[in-house]
């Protein structure tokens, strides 16, 4: 029923004769229902081989599991609705982890004691990151729950671990203490389970938010592919970001072919909102694959924020 052909396309502009087919999307399933995932119920199932990542000045660890093992699937990239491809190590991440390092360094971010949310979050490396730079909270969101059982908690475990942290090179500001959940489910309804998010018509009535209301950062790469998810994406940001000095950094590429999606696009729903803009950090352009960004997302709080569809 499913099939992954259009994902193929996501790297690529091979065969792709225009925009104009790129937004059909599949008929999806009912998504499965939001959990937490507690850091115990680790997968001991699965086998998780463990492997470093270079980052330029920065080393994390990754970890390596078969799709086939987790989900019972071919070797897919993501089945829509199904799978929505957190077992693969996507570009975007890597940008983003990359990002976020060279922000820190520049003193233009700071993670410390700052309550961070990662939204399809997959092996979580940009949240591993924020963790060890000193973020007080960190909350890992995914489709399947899976995933965080076997390869995000995983890998969070693996880059905290004793024998590694020793050899991480930006762990200046780490915090043993720091407050780690995970979190799986459809951004449709993932911010009733968030324990940082604004109360429900907050957003339009008031400058009074509760202190604890809302996350300091928010993270996502390659999140932004579907069109069809894009508008509970925008709403779930919008309810969790925290008012008014909230930023989201995003890495995605400029445009998924077969699918329709892409940060041109992003950007102008979210324009059209007018809650939000955004600030290009980085390009990037390799030559053999399409071209990515990474933006920075902040509140346009002069703007009193009216109901939206997106709110
Ligand atoms: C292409 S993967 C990217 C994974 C990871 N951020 C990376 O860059 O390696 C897309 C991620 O978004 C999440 N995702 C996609 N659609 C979703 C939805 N409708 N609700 C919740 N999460 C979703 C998936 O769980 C998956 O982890």
């Amino acid at each position: 029923m499913y099939s992954n052909a259009a994902f193929q396309l996501f790297s690529s502009n091979e065969n792709s004769n225009s925009g104009s087919s790129d937004s059909t999307e599949p008929c999806l399933p009912p998504p499965p229902p939001c959990i937490e995932v507690l850091s115990s119920e680790v997968s001991s199932s699965v086998k998780y081989t463990v492997e470093p990542v270079n980052l330029g000045e920065l080393t994390l660890l990754k970890g390596r599991v078969s799709t086939k093992e987790v989900f019972a699937l071919p070797n897919s990239d993501l089945v829509p609705g199904v799978y929505e491809g957190g077992l693969k190590l996507w570009e975007g991440s890597l940008d983003l982890v990359k990002v976020l390092h060279k922000e820190v360094q520049l003193g233009n971010l700071s993670f410390s004691g700052k309550r961070v949310l990662e939204l399809g979050c997959g092996h979580g490396l940009p949240g591993i990151f924020a963790c060890l730079a000193g973020a007080a909270a960190i909350h890992f969101q995914d489709f399947n729950a899976e995933v965080l059982r076997c390869l995000t908690i995983p890998n969070l475990n693996a880059n905290l671990s004793e024998e590694f942290l020793p050899f991480v090179t930006d762990k200046t500001n780490y915090d043993s203490g720091s407050e780690v959940h995970f979190f799986a489910g459809d951004w449709s309804q993932m911010h009733q389970f968030l324990p940082h998010r604004h109360d429900e018509g907050s957003l339009n009535c008031s400058s009074e938010q509760s202190p604890i209301a809302g996350y300091d950062i928010i993270l996502m790469a390659e999140t932004i592919y579907s069109i069809s998810a894009q508008q509970s994406l925008y709403g779930l940001i919008k309810k969790c970001l925290s008012h008014p000095h909230g930023v989201l950094y995003m890495a995605a590429k400029k445009h998924y072919f077969g699918v329709g999606g892409g940060t041109r696009q992003f950007l102008s729903m979210v324009e059209k909102d007018g809650f939000m803009a955004a600030s290009l950090v980085t390009e990037v352009t390799d030559g053999s694959s399409n071209v990515r960004e990474v933006h920075n997302y902040f509140i346009l709080y002069s703007i009193r924020p009216m109901a939206t569809s997106h709110s």
